[in-house]
């Protein structure tokens, strides 16, 4: 049977019981079993302070309240009084949170925990939980007190948060489901799961982030429920009037975060769990990929045709099959007889190796991983202390603790070797973690959890993270000063701090062209800015029609690769004949010239927490309880992008937000706040840049770093509102910007009927290699008589295409054309 037929016979076998699971939930709500009992919180009684926190008691149970900053406040409940040690794998280490001020007030019927901000009301009739804005606006209330289940038979405490939810309201975020943008209506649950070929609304899929964003009367709040056990969220699904989140075990523990817009939110989830690093500028570029490339002379082809047919590319991925048996960290040699010499001649002709490590080591006595892991115990053993074992790729396997720092810091010197020979990325897969046959680990698996140890229940759900979390840190390590690329398919909330995603194993069909779009967007107001689908679809066969719809959407997704499964026909740009050869390159030419404004985006991310895709409901919070075009998002801060997702599809309605927007083919300017019908011939798709924007670009390279720049091209979009827009530079592939080596340039446009000016101011060490800006002028609604730069007049150049340009100084201050 083929690997891929294998695994999906074991992937159905897993949907079937999940199916059954949600038929039950559905058809089952008379049970004839005695309902399960609850436990409540009875009426708070007394307080105590301790730092930022309060803690309030019934009598027995209690609840923390505790003031992070202004805006963000964590609730936990303590069953009997004792919280739980105060650990999360979620929050960044340094969190660097304080509020301004807070005070606790107590009223006749209630206590107040009060920040600049906000105001936590904790009821005293009834221990409910309000969160209002200092105006006294509700944005978040409790429907029922914290509850609870302390039946054993269910190993420990249920623990339930209840909310109403307003008629209006409309939630976003929770990762990767693959749903529609808005989830009121739904219930979710959290198990990462490897879900091969999933589908529309099927959940759980691979990663798992508990935070959600809810937008009532036209301002946000967000919630992140901290906790690693199975999660489930039912948003106003089961009863209209009402969300509630609920865990198998762990500690209910929150985090409200005080909007009002979703965008602030976003940020402030970004505060508490970090963003990306800055990725090395060819982890942006467009990668090849393929379940697999070998042996060698295939790698070499697919890299030799890219740079014939003139395709620019970055990266080549290989998949499992360049290890000897499947076993993590070796290679076959009878397809890569000389792994270093194949990767230093990629490296000679642009291209960057990327290579595949899963989690599951082969059992085998003669092989160096499984011996050093062996003997150290670093696996993860069963209750009754015997290794846990379960058939992956490589056949029987143990598999290590990454909970466990000692086994991090081990599994991170062994992509030892793989550094030596070249390799530049790693894809760490099968992380949720996936077993055949019986889906993931048994739940009485021990967990270390850096000490505050668990079972498989509670650490499932971060093992992926931190799996790739040993994995960016090795590389880190090993490549000394150079920036680790790293790609992870499970996730908990946080992961972003250690690497990018990817969606898992997507459908070569229309439908999944849109969930792809949709995901993306989650993942990225859920904090994994630097996400990716499988473009063209993992499995099944795309057409020539699709492939080049999704490379188009591929251009504006953060991480841009092709990939597909091993038993289906080819994937290259190419593969499907030369008409469409022809749309991808040009499409993925585009993405090279965007570059620099795609890298600006990623740095916005790192240091501002600007999440890189932007769903309409971001731009325009009023829509957000009735979203129309899901698939449109901006993509940084200002270009717009509608992908078309339908076969044949000649034109598209679109939705401008409020402002000018250029459309990017043509440069035609339309007001927006309108919907419009754009014309979708095959080698084009509905692109607006903002009107007063600066965009960046690069020419077109084979592979960044190809060609030196002496003059970096700005397009300056005439604008009449002011604007502004940023460009950042640095090294490209150092941590030198960690010490302020970059230099960030911010631009703002403003334009009058007779002239546009430009100002520009720069901070950072970085003394970028260009000297000059060839700047081009889009949309002026004036003959141009006079430019002026900093005082200096200036003459317009001809480019060889005739196109009028100014060569300007890059240290310009300001620029007035008229
Ligand atoms: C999993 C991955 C897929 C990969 C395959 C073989 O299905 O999701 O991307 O190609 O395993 O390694």
């Amino acid at each position: 049977m083929a690997e891929s037929e294998k695994k999906e016979e074991i992937a159905s076998e897993v949907l079937t019981e999940e199916t059954l699971d949600n038929i039950q939930h559905v058809n089952n709500p008379v049970l004839d079993v005695p309902a399960i009992e609850k436990k409540y919180l009875g009426k708070p009684t007394s307080y105590v302070k301790s730092n930022n926190a309060f803690i309030f008691s019934d009598g027995k149970a209690s609840v923390e309240v505790k003031v992070f900053a202004d805006e963000i406040i964590r609730v936990r409940l303590a069953p009997q009084s004792s919280f739980l040690d105060d650990f999360s794998y979620a929050l960044k280490k340094d969190l660097d949170l304080h509020p301004t001020s807070f005070s606790l007030e107590e009223t006749d019927d209630a206590y107040l925990v009060k920040t600049a901000v906000v105001v936590c009301r904790i009821q005293k009739a009834d221990f409910l939980v309000v969160f209002e804005n200092v105006e006294g606006k509700v944005f978040n209330a409790d429907h029922k007190p914290l509850h609870w289940e302390e039946n054993v038979d269910f190993g420990g405490y249920y623990v339930y948060c209840t909310k109403k939810a307003t008629a209006d309201e409309a939630f976003f975020g929770l990762g990767d489901k693959s749903s529609n943008l808005n989830l009121r209506g739904r219930r979710f649950s959290n198990w990462n799961s490897d879900t091969y070929g999933f589908g529309f609304n099927q959940d759980p899929l691979y990663k798992t982030i508990p935070f959600y964003i809810g937008v009532t009367g036209g301002d946000a709040y967000g919630i992140f429920f901290d906790n690693t056990f199975k999660t489930f969220f039912d948003f106003a699904a089961e009863k209209n009037d009402r969300t509630s989140y609920w865990s198998e075990g762990g500690e209910m523990q929150y985090y409200y975060i005080h909007g009002p817009q979703m965008m602030d939110v976003v940020k402030r989830y970004h505060d508490l769990t970090g963003t990306h690093y800055m990725p090395p500028l060819w982890a942006i570029g467009y990668h090849q990929c393929r379940w697999s490339y070998y042996p060698e002379a295939n790698v070499r082809d697919v890299a030799d045709q890219f740079r014939k047919r003139q395709i620019p590319c970055d990266a080549i991925y290989l998949d499992i099959d360049y290890m000897d048996g499947y076993r993590c960290f070796t290679w076959n040699k009878r397809y890569f007889p000389d792994p270093k010499k194949m990767i230093a001649d990629l490296a000679a002709n642009g291209f960057k190796t990327v290579v595949m490590i899963d989690p599951g080591i082969k059992v085998d006595e003669d092989y160096w991983v499984f011996k050093e892991g062996k003997e150290n115990r670093y696996f993860c053993r069963r209750g009754d202390d015997y290794f846990m074992e379960g058939y992956v790729w490589p056949g029987r396997c143990q598999f290590p603790d990454y909970t466990n720092p000692k086994v991090r810091e081990w599994w991170g010197t062994l992509y030892r070797g793989l550094v030596e020979d070249g390799v530049a990325g790693v894809w760490n897969d099968m992380n949720e973690p996936a077993v055949f046959g019986r889906g993931t680990f048994p739940g009485d698996v021990r967990h270390y959890y850096e000490g505050f140890r668990g079972s498989h229940r509670k650490a499932h759900n971060i093992y992926g993270m931190q799996m790739v979390r040993s994995t960016y840190d090795g590389l880190k390590k090993l490549q000394r000063n150079k920036r680790p690329f790293t790609i992870t398919r499970a996730a908990y909330a946080g992961t972003q701090r250690y690497s990018s995603v990817w969606t898992g194993d997507n459908i070569a069909t229309w439908e999944h062209l849109r969930i792809g779009i949709l995901q993306l967007q989650r993942l990225s107001v859920s904090g994994l800015s630097f996400c990716g689908t499988d473009i063209g679809g993992f499995t099944g066969e795309p057409d020539g029609e699709l492939y080049t719809r999704w490379m188009q959407f591929g251009v504006f997704s953060p991480f841009m690769r092709v990939h597909s499964a091993g038993d289906t026909r080819d994937r290259e740009p190419w593969s499907f004949g030369p008409e469409w050869e022809a749309i991808c390159k040009k499409f993925i030419e585009l993405r090279y010239k965007l570059l620099p404004y795609i890298y600006t985006a990623f740095w916005r991310q790192h240091k501002y927490c600007e999440p890189i895709l932007r769903p309409i409901a971001l731009l325009e919070q009023e829509k957000a309880s009735n979203l129309q075009r899901e698939e449109e998002f901006a993509f940084g801060h200002n270009i717009l992008v509608s992908p078309v997702l339908n076969p044949g599809q000649q034109s598209k309605i679109v939705y401008l937000p409020e402002g000018d927007w250029y459309y990017y083919f043509d440069n035609t300017i339309y007001h927006g706040g309108q919907e419009l019908q754009i014309d979708t011939p095959l080698d084009k798709m509905p692109i607006f840049v903002r009107a007063g924007s600066v965009i960046p670009e690069y020419p077109v390279m084979q592979y960044t770093g190809e060609k030196h720049i002496d003059a970096l091209r700005l397009n300056i979009y005439f604008g009449e509102r002011r604007q502004d827009s940023d460009l950042y530079i640095d090294h490209g592939d150092t941590f030198a910007y960690e010490q302020s080596v970059y230099n960030e340039k911010h631009f703002i446009v403003e334009g009058k009927k007779d002239c546009l000016t430009v100002m520009q101011n720069q901070e950072g060490l970085y003394n970028e290699r260009f000297d000059t800006y060839k700047i081009y002028f889009i949309g002026l609604p004036f003959n141009v008589n006079k430019i002026d730069v900093d005082g200096v007049s200036i003459s317009v150049l001809r480019d060889e295409d005739n196109m009028p340009y100014f060569s300007v100084e890059k240290e310009f201050r300001k620029l007035t054309i008229a």
